[in-house]
């Protein structure tokens, strides 16, 4: 399976953090933000990942993250000229999905727990129709949100209604089968001017081909798109990371950890942060080992 994030967007509600920068780029406690979905989709096994930017912060993403070997995955970019719903990073995607099972995840969602590993492991080996998560949240009138019945079979997907059927908002991390660009191709613009891909997941749904699963409650998932939600997000990581003194979404770690990259590979890269705690933090991994 093929990976996609989708980091471009103006992040207008952000303003004036992201008025000179990409929200992807923005600190998350220790890391950029765009660490976190390609994190998740490495520990769904994916190694061929497209990253889709704005035209101006392309640079900077391949700075960052350069062509992935570091890692032990394959990076390659694309470019959003203009923001018009997450669609169209199917649609600037088509040439690399070329009609192969693809994630696509949204650069500003975390994915955070225990069962999380085996649910991306599961979820990637989808090879019909497509696959959305689901979590329970407070203010679903601000996701899509899904409702479903007692089998668990989506009975609709509604994008920001104002009355919302249930507190299941969709996630932004999506498995679909190669047919995916052609639903792409027949999505119109929603009310709002964007190609929403809650109207691909509702052409899988009335095919009967969509899957839910849900997360449960020993699962934590941020967006962070609001000042509020961006420091929440932070203040979660930190103090998890800080009680136990292990990292979440440290690729180094990660592509260690599944066998991406060797322990050489690991020394070579600590290196480059020796002088504070990520480097520290790589040290310490190679000398006790992953817990
Ligand atoms: C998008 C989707 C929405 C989903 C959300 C998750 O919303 O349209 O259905 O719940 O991502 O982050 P947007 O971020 O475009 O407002």
């Amino acid at each position: 399976m093929r990976g996609i994030i989708l980091a471009g967007g103006s992040g207008t509600r952000l303003y004036p953090l992201t008025m000179a920068t990409s929200k992807q780029l923005l600190p998350v406690y220790n890391k950029p933000l765009i660490y976190y979905p390609l994190t998740t989709l490495m520990l769904a096994g994916i190694r061929e990942i497209l990253i889709i930017t704005t035209p101006e912060d392309q640079a900077a993403f391949q700075r960052l993250l350069k062509d992935g070997s570091q890692w032990g995955v394959s990076l390659s970019y694309a470019v959003q000229p203009h923001p018009g719903g997450t669609v169209q990073a199917i649609l600037i995607g088509e040439s690399f999905i070329r009609e192969e099972p693809v994630a696509l995840i949204l650069g500003d969602n975390i994915f955070y727990g225990e069962g999380m590993p085996g649910i991306l492991k599961e979820s990637s080996g989808l090879t019909s129709g497509g696959l959305i998560l689901a979590y329970y949240v407070q203010h679903p009138e601000r996701y899509g949100v899904v409702s479903f019945d007692a089998d668990e079979q989506v009975i609709e997907i509604e994008e920001k209604p104002e009355t919302p059927r249930s507190n299941w908002a969709m996630t932004g991390l999506f498995f679909y089968a190669g047919d995916v660009v052609e639903v792409a191709k027949q999505v119109r613009p929603s009310p709002r001017g964007e190609l929403e891909i809650t109207d691909v997941n509702r052409h899988y749904m009335r095919q009967g081909r969509l899957k839910l699963r849900l997360l449960g409650r020993g699962n934590a998932w941020f967006d962070t798109g609001t000042h509020e939600s961006l420091l929440e997000a932070a203040n979660y990581v930190a103090a998890v990371e800080r009680r136990q003194g292990l990292m979440i979404a440290c690729p180094e770690e990660i592509a260690h950890a599944l066998g991406f990259i060797t322990g050489d590979h690991l020394d070579q890269l600590t290196g480059a942060y020796l002088k504070n705690n990520y480097g520290n933090y790589l040290q310490r991994l190679r000398a006790t080992g992953r817990r």
